[in-house]
């Protein structure tokens, strides 16, 4: 099968302490670090950007899964490039007409192409971006609406995962969005393996025990 990727996201942690709290969540078994970048225009937040990715990067070498909220993700390859992101996931509604240039700038600032899909976004929008010449390497299942951490989970969001890796059993297929204890199970048996937590793993006194119960669930 496909390796489990546990992703926490840091839209959850103390910004306020961002690397502390980036060790700490690695000290307890994090794969990747999964970073909410939000313009206040594509959702109605605004969290952070290249200049905080940039800060972060000096003080770990982790994975950082970018996740791009933004209305022009071409904008900001360049920057995030050269602040050290390592995944760069845009919106497919964001790129409908410039995806091609998208990817192929996301790899030659040496990052790992990846796209997310809104709830409401047929899956079959993302087909051709996996399909193509220079494909994605990632697909982002949205399991709620962007813009915040704490909302709850979207079963019917699983259909799409199910589809998904039915047509495409190695790709990288990661969930966002109420993601925990609870729901996990769902994801993992429709096929996700990189999984996003945001207030499951900050909120607990054991985000270790956390983490290696999502894990275990991928893996069964
Ligand atoms: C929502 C973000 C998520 C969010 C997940 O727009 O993309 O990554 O932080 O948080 P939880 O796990 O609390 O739903
Ligand atoms: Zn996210």
């Amino acid at each position: 099968g496909v390796t489990p990727n546990i992703a926490p996201s840091m839209l959850s942690s103390d910004f306020a302490n961002l690397s502390s709290e980036a060790q700490r969540i690695l000290d307890s078994g994090a794969d990747w670090l999964h970073m909410d970048i939000m313009d206040g225009h594509f959702v109605p937040n605004l969290t952070i950007g290249a200049p905080v990715i940039e800060s972060l990067r000096k003080h770990t070498s982790a994975y950082l899964d970018c996740h791009m909220m933004v209305t022009n993700p071409l904008d900001y390859v360049e920057a995030l490039g050269k602040a050290g992101a390592s995944g760069f996931t845009f919106h497919v509604e964001t790129s409908k007409d410039n995806w091609q240039e998208l990817i192929e700038s996301i790899k030659s600032q040496g990052m790992r192409p990846g796209v997310a899909l809104n709830p409401g976004t047929p899956i079959g929008e993302v087909y051709p971006l996996v399909e193509a010449e220079k494909p994605v390497e990632m697909v982002l299942v949205m399991t709620v609406e962007p813009g915040f951490g704490g909302q709850k989970f979207i079963p019917e969001m699983m259909d799409k995962v199910r589809i998904l890796r039915k047509r495409y059993p190695s790709l990288d297929i990661e969930v966002d969005g109420g993601l925990g204890p609870s729901t996990i199970d769902m994801a993992a048996s429709a096929g996700a393996n990189c999984i996003v937590a945001g207030s499951s793993v900050f909120g607990s006194s054991e985000p270790a025990e956390v983490i290696s119960l999502l894990r275990n669930s991928v893996e069964k």
